[in-house]
């Protein structure tokens, strides 16, 4: 059946994605092919607040998305009449966010006739993969890591997902952004921490890697990030001069052998071939060199997507959709957007 999937060259579909602070749209030819990927961020606009502000990222998608859509269309030289299907993330995120991208793709595909496809966020993440590794095909294993997700996955087939893992508090991506903030180097915290730690040393400060006694693979980021604001009050206290570098490197060293080693124990118990990563924090450019050193220590072979496709866009969205509809899924008019929605998970979809 895999092969089946990807053998639809002539497939026509738009992502739209608007669940945090990025409003993008792509268009996808063939379920891997990306024909325009257009991405406006709102980081400048937060950046301010030190982080994302709910209620001004929902007002920024309304004004941003449909330049964005009408950008991607024309880049790819497609008209919405054209289109197979529109596929729009409709969960996991930000409830406001998310509304406006479903409003949107929900009332272009009513007045084209074009089905709309709901995407699961998360889902597309992993399918980034597909874009940059165009041999890919399921199984594999993948560890998805954002701002508001750490999971380790099974893709057992396409749009066939297990939950191997999970953070138990923080995400990976949120311990970057809060202890970016806590060194004074502001948001996005993730990008500035990988920067920042290319001139530290990443064995100046031991920094705990905690364990999960219920589930081995798990994950949790919280005790390393308390650490890390102990440690810098501490230091203030004793009016001792804080290296940012170093606190950088040491905690970005600890997320890094956390997320790796309980992903290859993972894939090692259950010996998997391939391991993909993906999502925001599977940019970072220690956390891709270990992982690349680690699998091919056990012959596994790496996949990752080139950064772009690692933060959010409207190409994963895409590819995530074109697979879903090969697979027969459709949304109504009923759809909504779901905040905590499950990987795996679909809400109020239909099969044709
Ligand atoms: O996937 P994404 O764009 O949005 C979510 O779905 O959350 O991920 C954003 C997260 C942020 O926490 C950001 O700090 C982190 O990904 N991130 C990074 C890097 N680039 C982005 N973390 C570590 N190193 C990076 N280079
Ligand atoms: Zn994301």
């Amino acid at each position: 059946m895999s092969t089946n999937l990807s053998e639809n060259k002539d497939l026509l579909v738009l992502g739209i994605e608007s669940s945090c602070d990025e409003t993008a749209a792509s268009v996808i030819r063939g379920c891997r092919n990306v024909l325009s990927n257009v991405i406006y961020s709102q980081i400048d606009i937060h950046t301010v607040y030190g982080g994302v502000v709910p209620e001004i990222a929902s007002r920024g998608h309304i004004e941003k998305i449909n330049l964005v859509v009408k950008q991607a269309l024309s880049e790819a030289g497609v008209e919405l009449k054209d289109l197979d299907a529109i596929a729009v993330t409709y969960g996991p995120g930000l409830v406001g966010a998310l509304l406006v991208g479903v409003a949107h793709a929900k009332a272009l595909g009513w007045a084209a006739g074009v089905p709309v496809v709901g995407v699961n966020h998360i889902e597309g993440h992993i399918c980034a993969n597909y874009i940059s590794s165009p041999e890919l095909e399921p199984p594999f294993m993948c560890l998805v890591a954002s701002g508001g997700h750490s999971h380790l996955v099974n893709v057992s087939g396409y749009g066939e997902y297990e939950i191997i893992a999970r953070t138990r508090d923080d995400a990976a991506g949120e311990a970057f952004d809060k202890v970016a903030r806590a060194i004074g180097l502001g948001y996005p915290g993730g990008p500035k921490i990988d920067k920042a730690a290319r001139e530290g040393d990443p064995d100046a400060i031991v920094f705990p890697r905690a364990k999960v006694r219920e589930n081995e693979y798990d994950f949790s980021f919280s005790g390393l990030k308390s650490a890390v604001l102990n440690y810098l009050n501490s230091c203030n206290m004793k009016g001792e001069k804080i290296n940012t570098a170093d606190v950088a490197a040491s905690f970005q060293k600890a997320v890094v052998d956390t997320l790796v080693g309980h992903s290859m124990q993972a894939a090692t118990d259950r010996g998997v071939k391939k391991f993909a990563i993906a999502g925001g924090v599977a940019s970072n450019s220690s956390l891709r060199k270990a992982f690349e050193e680690e699998c091919a220590k056990r012959g596994i072979e790496f996949l990752s997507p080139e950064p772009i496709y690692c933060t959010d866009n409207g190409a994963m969205i895409g590819v995530a959709g074109s697979y879903d509809y090969l697979l027969g899924y459709r949304s109504g008019l009923d759809l909504n957007a779901v905040p905590n929605l499950s990987i795996g998970e679909r809400k109020g979809a239909f099969k044709v």
